[in-house]
């Protein structure tokens, strides 16, 4: 195992009913700017429980943060911290809220004369604008982790960016907002905190016997409350399971002590910031094939996967493993993701060069668990895709 360092400081208020618990959370002194996205909140009561919760506080709003959010709007809501001197966030959304709210905190202390340089030169934040977050939509973790990713859709970029200061202080977890999300957000958010494990698990072995076991517990509810979410997601048993699978999968803890990759999630937020196709589902259009072109690294922990998700019995390792893959690429299936690039875009024939293109000018030559996926293995995962 390797050596590590975990701290989490996010608090948790996880269950029914949970929303109202903000009238304690939320500093009672601070002036608060309630942040959120195109309005789904008004339509399923959230909005509603969140106002009657904090009518105590000072409260302003910012709604209109589009899903991969926009820099242009956050950057919006930073002058609108700095005319009112707010000093408290409150997301209430999915990832792209949430997300969103941390690229403000950060540019709301950030130093600097251009904000974009956050995302750009990959600036760490110490130390943001404190917030917390209404979770109405399970798939990134973001609630629970100190990543997220911007999009700026006038140069097609999407970048990363985080740091120890853009933890949400804390984040409410009713699983009840499952109820209103339509089926597409539902299949994504599956995918993503599959995906999320995946990144952190499918390496190479290191001795790491609980965080592998971490790993298999999270895929193994997934396959197992996946369908049951699907098809009522007002089954509140199947929604919780599936809302603190995807906060687990992605909050450090799997990650720790163990090797990980990121390769397919830096590859598949190219064909977000080049086709606006969904997070998830780039994912799940990057994902297997960056394992076909890995095979010979990765083959151990596949056929591990294999036989302790899938129940993989019969064969070598490598039969093993290349039927792991299959049943990734089925599983996304019965999810109704489709996993071909030219599923998505007609555009797709030169999707691998510009991809290439982009790897090369930022100089991302090493990414994966074993630094070696740079701008010809990115082009040869992305042709595989199409
Ligand atoms: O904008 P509103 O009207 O709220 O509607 C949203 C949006 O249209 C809707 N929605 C959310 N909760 C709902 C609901 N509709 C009905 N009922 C509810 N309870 O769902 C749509 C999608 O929302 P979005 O927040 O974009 O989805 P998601 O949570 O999947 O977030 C995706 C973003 O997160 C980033 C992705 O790149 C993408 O930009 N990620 C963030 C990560 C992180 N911070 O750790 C990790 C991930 O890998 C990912 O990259
Ligand atoms: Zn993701």
């Amino acid at each position: 195992m390797l050596n590590f360092e975990f701290k989490n400081p996010t608090k948790i208020l996880f269950g029914k009913d949970q929303i109202a618990a903000l009238a304690k959370e939320v500093p009672a002194q601070s002036k608060v700017l309630l942040l959120y996205g195109g309005g789904s909140i008004k339509k399923n009561g959230v909005y509603d429980q969140v106002k009657k919760a904090l009518q105590q506080h000072q409260l302003l709003e910012f709604g209109g943060i589009e899903p991969n959010p926009e820099y242009k709007t956050l950057m919006k809501a930073v002058q609108l911290i700095k005319q009112e001197g707010i000093d408290f966030l409150l997301a209430v959304g999915g990832g792209s809220v949430i997300d969103g709210t941390k690229f403000i905190s950060a540019a709301a202390v950030y130093p600097g004369d251009n904000s974009w340089d956050i995302l750009a030169r990959g600036i760490r934040t110490e130390k943001g604008m404190p917030f917390g977050s209404v979770l109405t939509l399970p798939a990134t973790g973001s609630e629970m982790n100190s990543g997220a990713v911007i999009n700026r859709s006038e140069i097609q970029e999407k970048r990363t960016m985080g740091g120890p200061g853009l933890f949400p202080v804390f984040s409410i977890l009713d699983p009840q907002v499952v109820q209103s999300l339509p089926a597409r957000q539902i299949q994504n958010g599956i995918t993503d905190a599959f995906t999320h494990v995946l990144e952190q698990y499918l390496t190479y072995p290191i001795g790491a016997l609980l965080q592998d076991r971490f790993a298999e517990s999270i895929l193994q509810t997934l396959v197992e409350v996946g369908p049951k979410v699907q098809k009522d997601p007002s089954d509140y048993t199947a929604a919780a399971n599936f809302m603190w699978c995807c906060t687990m999968a992605l909050n450090g803890l799997i990650q720790k002590g163990v090797p990980t990759d990121w390769a397919t999630h830096m590859i598949a937020h190219e064909l977000t910031a080049l086709y606006g196709i969904d997070h998830a589902r780039t994912l799940a259009i990057i994902a297997p094939n960056l394992y076909r072109y890995t095979f010979e690294d990765k083959k151990e922990k596949l056929a591990q996967y294999g036989e302790r998700v899938w129940n993989i019995t019969q064969g070598t390792l490598e039969e093993k493993a290349e039927a792991a893959i299959q049943k990734t690429v089925d599983f996304f299936h019965t999810l109704e993701i489709k996993t071909r690039l030219s599923d998505y875009t007609d555009a797709y024939e030169q999707t691998a060069d510009i991809v290439y293109q982009r790897f090369e000018e930022r100089g991302w030559k090493g990414l994966g668990e074993r630094k070696k996926i740079g701008p010809d293995a990115a082009r040869r995962i992305v042709e595989l895709s199409y």
